[in-house]
């Protein structure tokens, strides 16, 4: 494993930093990287074990037959909010993707100098993401397996924390939201796709339907329609939004309250919360006035319509305030203040020790 990407590791176990041969500097726990994989995973509750086992039967979202860098770049470019992301994310950034799935988003990231470490509770999954960066010659993402309850990444470590689709999944979505906010460094952003439960009603028509025809009969998804012939994908789908074993919904308002009991500042949502606001002409990281309960609900309802014929994923951004220093001790062992360049994007971390607080030296953290 090489430094840059090892020094975003940590023990699952205490946080601590790996060496070299990926053994704990702190409880001497030693860890394996397999087939390019780091193996990084605790054994999890038996609910997250059921998710594991989904997914390992059905990885997703899987690829087509024949990809190419142009399909994936051309794919992932459909999106306005994937080019809002790319566009947000400045070219040295350190990028962590939690339940990366195949990885397709890691893959379209891994751009200029960039390093992305692509997360997965599932290592099949994980290989195929990894068989498509050797295959499309993309080699600034690393891939390791781990599960976002007691996470191998370090904290504080990320100027972007990206996690979409994964977290309604998870048994207490909002507990795995204060590991995932742990990730970012202060002035890092934090990047969430959640199901809406109201934007997700028409999809749960659609399943109550199909399980009502003992799963014979489906209507229509434009999602499948779209993958017809690609059966891998097509599976994938089906069995991602009509067979999980764990789903939950989530509110704006939910996850307004998540941001803020995790020292995250709320930024705004993809779509536009709201009512008649158009996210065509701003950037991902545009603060968005709001908050007011029923703009909020009619924004929700609004969703039915734009997001309902995909599964009612939303997204909400937020920003990692700064941390108070003596602020979780277990993952955080250097206070990390900011050196923000003027008319910079970014705030470049600089890591203080409890000794360089005392004599005043400042040294940049392991990159
Ligand atoms: C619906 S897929 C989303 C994949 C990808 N983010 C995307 O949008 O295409 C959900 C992914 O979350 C992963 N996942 C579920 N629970 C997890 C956990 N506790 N820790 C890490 N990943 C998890 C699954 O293995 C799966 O790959």
């Amino acid at each position: 494993m090489d430094g840059p990407a090892l020094s975003l590791f940590a023990c699952p176990r205490c946080g601590g930093r790996l060496d070299s041969e990926m053994a704990c500097v702190d409880c001497a726990a030693i860890y394996e990287e397999m087939d390019g994989i780091a193996g990084l995973r605790l054994p999890g509750d038996d609910r997250t074990e059921r998710v594991r086992g989904f997914y390992m039967e059905a990885p997703f979202p899987g690829y087509p037959p024949r990809d190419t860098i142009d399909w994936l770049r051309a794919r992932a470019e459909r999106s306005h909010f994937a080019r809002q992301l790319d566009a947000a994310i400045p070219t040295d950034a350190h990028i962590v993707e939690v339940g990366c799935g195949t990885g397709q988003m890691s893959l379209y990231l891994a751009r200029s100098k960039r390093i992305v470490i692509a997360a997965d509770l599932c290592r099949a999954s994980l290989a195929l993401g990894r068989a498509a960066a050797q295959r499309l010659g993309i080699d600034q993402v690393r891939f390791v397996e781990t599960d976002i309850y007691c996470p191998g990444l370090r904290a504080g470590a990320f100027d972007i924390v990206y996690c979409s689709g994964v977290l309604h999944h998870t048994p207490d979505p909002g507990k795995a939201f204060g590991e995932l906010a742990r990730l970012a460094r202060p002035g890092g952003l934090v990047i969430v796709g959640l199901y809406n439960r109201y934007a997700r009603l028409p999809h749960r028509a659609r399943r109550l339907v199909a399980r009502l025809s003992g799963w014979r009969w489906f209507p229509p998804d434009r999602v499948l329609a779209d993958r017809k012939g690609q059966r891998e994908r097509h599976r994938a789908w089906l069995q991602d939004q009509y067979r999980h074993p764990e789903e939950h919904r989530h509110t704006l308002a939910e996850l307004r309250r998540w941001f803020a009991a995790n020292g995250i500042d709320y930024v705004r949502s993809v779509p536009s919360a709201l009512v008649g606001g158009d996210d065509q002409y701003r950037a991902l990281i545009d603060p968005e006035e709001g908050g007011w309960w029923l703009e909020d609900l009619l924004a929700q309802f609004g969703w039915m319509a734009s997001l309902g014929g995909e599964g009612g994923l939303f997204i909400a951004v937020g920003r990692a305030r700064e941390r108070a220093a003596d602020d979780d001790e277990r993952q955080l062992p250097f206070f990390t203040a900011l050196r923000a360049e003027p008319g910079s994007l970014t705030a470049h971390p600089v890591a203080v020790s409890n000794d360089s607080l005392q004599t005043g030296k400042v040294t940049p953290p392991p990159r």
